[in-house]
């Protein structure tokens, strides 16, 4: 039977942990932390996931701002909003939630925020010093896993990790950070795509199994090894119901730990931007 690894429960304990920061800051006469995200357009994950992060901030004492802009925005009225975060000092961090409507080039928006300010991790700059190991913001789903690892004990350290998926935001930074030599790493990691060959074979070698490929159900009893640690990236609609790309009843009795979906790592995330918006507050005061 494998261990449920809680996203509800391990975010809770470290919302608390941040939350009595937040208290130690005001104490000390330094500003809350001020969170803002840019929300374009309509899609009703992406307005969950924003509405989500604004609540969470409340409940740790920041403050938030949320801007909401029309689906048919311009890219330039996109970068004049960009521009004003940029420049105002009450706004410690903030987020372009994606995906972007199909006029805006992603990569310009990513740009065009203040690393000092880019609390997702998502600039090239703080993508480099996070694969260099340097001070930066860390993507927050890839820290959010990180620490969902870290609140149960297991440590990757010489372990075996396969990566399923290599988007910019999950697959790839967690290949960096589980591979880098840091307290979170030191596994040997294989990051595997749609093109991999023999991919049950590989999976079936992983002691920690990350799989963030958006299909739902993909993984079963035939990709797993007994006794791996498998982590759930997966937020699939099917009928109306959320699902993981894990079918977690076929490996319940195989994996020694899995996280589940709902409930695992997309409270995890929002506790990934928590730490770095606090790590913004922190930096500036
Ligand atoms: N869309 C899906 N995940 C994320 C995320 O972590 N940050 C942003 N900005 N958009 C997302």
């Amino acid at each position: 039977m494998a261990l449920i690894l809680s996203g509800k429960e391990a975010a809770n304990v470290f919302k608390k942990e941040i939350s009595i920061k937040v208290d130690r800051r005001l104490k000390d006469k330094k500003k809350r932390p001020h969170l803002a995200a840019i929300l374009v357009g309509n899609n009703p994950a992406s307005s969950v996931y924003v509405n989500g992060k604004v609540k969470d901030c409340a409940e740790v004492g920041f403050l938030s701002t949320l801007i909401r802009l029309e689906e048919d925005v311009t890219e330039i009225e996109l970068l004049k909003n960009i521009e004003r975060l940029n420049s105002d000092t009450e706004i410690h961090g903030f987020i372009v939630q994606l995906p972007l409507p199909k006029q805006i080039n992603e990569k310009r928006i990513l740009l065009a925020i203040d690393p000092m300010k880019d609390v997702d991790g998502f600039h090239p700059e703080n993508f480099g010093r996070m694969a260099l190991g340097l001070p930066t913001y860390i993507p927050a789903t890839p820290y959010g896993i990180l620490l969902l690892l870290e609140y149960f004990g297991i440590d990757a350290s010489g372990k075996r990790a396969v990566v399923l998926g290599r988007s910019n935001i999950v697959g790839s930074p967690m290949s960096i950070l589980l591979s880098s030599n840091s307290k979170f790493g030191n596994a040997t990691v294989t990051l595997a795509h749609s093109r991999t060959h023999d991919l049950e074979l590989l999976t079936k070698s992983a002691d920690i199994l990350i799989v963030a490929i958006g299909k739902p159900l993909f993984i079963n009893q035939s990709h797993v090894k007994e006794g791996a640690v498998v982590v759930d990236v997966g937020i699939n609609r099917v009928d109306g119901k959320l699902k993981g790309d894990v079918d977690i009843d076929s490996i319940f009795n195989i994996a020694s730990a899995i996280s589940p979906v709902p409930g695992g790592v997309g409270l995890m995330t929002r506790v990934g931007l928590l730490m770095n918006t606090l790590l913004a507050a922190d930096d500036r005061e």
